[in-house]
């Protein structure tokens, strides 16, 4: 495959520091973060030191300013721009933002202060310091191994990971949380013998307000601690883990807090000893609290041994049924972490009801940007148009806060994408997922095409590029719409669980049908779909609040792009769009298949517009993707003209 020569800049080029380094600059204050946005206007300064202009740029700091603990005010007039905030990480997001702004930063315009939304915006990395058998070093990782661990040590050296921080800084991201939430045996002990890894790779984020987080094992007093029992009420169980945590925080004083996967797929917890996971979950947080830390725990809590022959048993409904009932249990620092949708990360969820359930309990709502179930990062999705109605959802209707706004309780979380390849997503076009997530935590009603933009402007350098316009537009062609092409040649109408068992790549559309895991379709010869709804499914519409309980409950009034996750209906059903559930499956795998051509030809008609060893990677990675779109057209569609028997109203050849 093929790739730089050296690790991609990313969003951060030297092209992009043009404008802050051809001016004059001061910088007042001391700190860390101060250090670091003075080395960042050096080497700015350094790289375009021969082309200075009349403009100044000044970072002030002023501890009466109304900015907040991050954030920044930024004024422009009369060649002179200003950053002023009222603590340190607020400059160095102001120094970000002025890259960002590019030669717009040094033109009049009216004050603006920029505070992020949500004070948490973070990545889990499912990184293994070992390479896992199954799973690889990086669970459902598609990019290379871990940016922090390499042949069962840590790496030696740890310039990636400050290169790291640098782009995550420079996107609005301010927490990382290190290794996989299935903790094994080797990452355990990160938390006690060696935890050293950990604040070495801590000092790195800290150079760029990063607060780093560790997963651990909720039967870590028992397999490191040699104690007979993990129960939260025992005494010996609550001192093991007070004292673990006061060596983490010997070690890294500005440590974050612990991640909990517990009694989710096989990953030990509470109910083993008959307790909550509020009981769970505060175990954990009373061991943080004299330091300032925060327990992330997981919703993510199902039956993954399901007979599924059990019709009675709906997986949607478990982190509801679990957790709603907890509400107002939970210590103040603790979060629940709840992935967006009821399921698992797929091409097209409802959002999960739990998001607004727990009005006295904070919440974190958990993204997935490495691309597991979206083409793993072989095939071109760009997820900023489906986070944004993610998070512009509104649990209880149209007076109600958005979910963007109830995340300010506990913050932004996404699986991270990035991996040791030279572009740190493997496919160049990934990128734009991790940018886009670290600018939605920290705005969540941006725009996505304006954050594509953004993404362009920094990424390809405009004066490097001889026709900028025909660039960003071919960009804009190939990512745009890219998740709703994806959707429409993969699983139809919000029904999920058509790929590959395991590995999760590609097309097998019974694949999970008749498995433990509660991933069922129900495809049989009249029709397809699960009936979620309170009058005669599994109930799981009615955990809705209204009007959610009442759009969902009833084919009428479902969106058809969720229709197969609530109801199960005759191939005949008529959608609101007025074509038929069979045709448009039909339908949308042969347009999906067009689309990714079509997409390809832009791309190949951008060749000299972008670096060749980007290009070439790009172009690589669309021949796999048209051979994987072609197989998921073919798949789908013969099965269901198999099962049903119904012809393709335009005749096209279905095998
Ligand atoms: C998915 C994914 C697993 C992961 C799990 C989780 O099921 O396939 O690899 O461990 O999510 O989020 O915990």
């Amino acid at each position: 495959m093929t790739g730089p020569n050296t690790i991609d800049p990313a969003w951060l080029p030297d092209a992009a520091l043009r404008g802050i380094g051809s001016r004059r600059v001061t910088v007042e204050g001391e700190g860390p973060l101060v250090d670091t946005l003075r080395a960042e206007v050096a080497h700015a300064q350094d790289k375009f030191a021969t082309s200075p202009t009349d403009g100044h740029v000044a970072f002030r700091l002023d501890a009466e300013a109304d900015t907040g603990p991050e954030g920044f005010t930024l004024t422009r007039s009369g060649g002179r721009t200003t950053v002023t905030a009222a603590a340190t990480a607020g400059l160095l997001y102001g120094y970000f933002q002025v890259v960002r702004l590019g030669a717009a930063a040094f033109t009049d315009a009216p004050e603006q202060t920029h505070r992020p939304a949500l004070s948490r915006r973070m990545l889990n990395h499912w990184d293994n310091i070992d390479v896992h058998p199954v799973m690889g070093q990086v669970e459902r990782g598609y990019a290379g191994g871990s940016l922090f661990w390499d042949d069962g040590r840590p790496r030696g050296d740890l310039g990636r990971v400050r290169a790291y921080a640098r782009l995550l800084a420079a996107c609005g991201i301010n927490a990382v949380c290190v290794n996989n939430v299935n903790v094994h045996a080797t990452e355990a002990r990160l938390l006690t013998d060696r935890i050293d890894e950990v604040a070495a790779i801590a000092t790195e984020f800290r150079a760029y307000g990063i607060s780093v987080h560790l997963s651990v094992s909720f039967a870590a007093p028992v397999v490191l601690g040699g104690l007979s029992t993990a129960d939260p009420l025992d005494d010996g169980v609550r001192d093991w883990w007070r004292t673990a945590a006061d060596r983490v925080y010997a070690h890294i004083p500005d440590f974050g807090g612990f991640v909990v996967k517990a009694d989710s797929e096989g990953q030990p917890g509470p109910f083993a000893y008959g307790r909550s996971h509020a009981d769970g979950a505060n175990l954990i947080a009373d061991a943080l609290a004299p330091h300032g830390g925060t327990v992330h725990w997981r919703a993510f809590v199902y039956n993954h041994t399901q007979d599924w022959r059990d019709r009675s048993t709906d997986r949607a409904r478990a982190a509801y049924d679990h957790f709603a009932p907890l509400d107002g249990r939970f210590r103040d620092n603790a979060v629940l972490q709840v992935k967006h949708g009821p399921m698992d990360f797929q091409t097209r969820e409802p959002v999960s009801p739990v998001i607004g359930a727990l009005p006295r309990t904070r919440v974190a709502v958990e993204l997935q940007a490495t691309q597991e179930y979206t083409g793993q990062q072989r095939h071109v999705c760009a997820l900023a148009p489906m986070w944004a109605e993610v998070l512009g959802f509104r649990p209880e209707g149209d007076d109600g806060p958005t979910v963007g706004g109830l995340a300010g309780s506990g913050g932004l979380v996404a699986v991270s994408n990035a991996g040791a390849d030279p572009y740190w997503t493997r496919h160049p076009l990934a990128q734009f997922n991790l940018y886009a997530f670290g600018r939605l935590a920290w705005q969540p009603d941006a725009k996505p095409q304006q954050l594509l933009d953004e993404w362009i402007e920094l990424t390809f350098d405009p004066e490097e590029t001889i026709d900028p316009e025909r660039l960003r537009s071919g960009l804009h062609a190939v990512l745009r719409d890219s998740w709703a092409t994806y959707e429409k040649y993969t699983a139809p109408l919000g029904v999920g669980f058509m790929v590959q068992p395991g590995h999760h790549y590609g097309p097998s559309v019974d694949g999970y049908e008749y498995s433990p895991w509660g991933t069922y379709h129900f495809a049989d010869r009249d029709g397809i779909g699960v009936d979620r709804s309170r009058a005669t499914g599994t109930g799981y519409a009615a955990q809705y609040s209204k009007p959610w309980s009442q759009t969902y409950e009833t084919p009428e009034s479902c969106p058809d792009e969720l229709l197969l996750f609530f109801h199960h209906v005759p191939y005949g059903h008529v959608l609101h769009s007025g074509t038929t559930v069979i045709q448009h499956i039909y339908d949308t795998h042969f347009e999906g298949v067009e689309e990714a051509e079509a997409a390809q030809r832009v791309w190949a008609s951008l060749a000299d517009l972008v670096a060749p060893a980007r290009h070439a990677r790009v172009a690589e990675l669309y021949e796999e993707q048209l051979n994987s779109a072609r197989e998921w057209r073919d798949h789908v569609n013969s099965y269901f003209l198999r099962k049903s028997g119904i012809p393709d109203a335009g005749g096209r050849r279905i095998h």
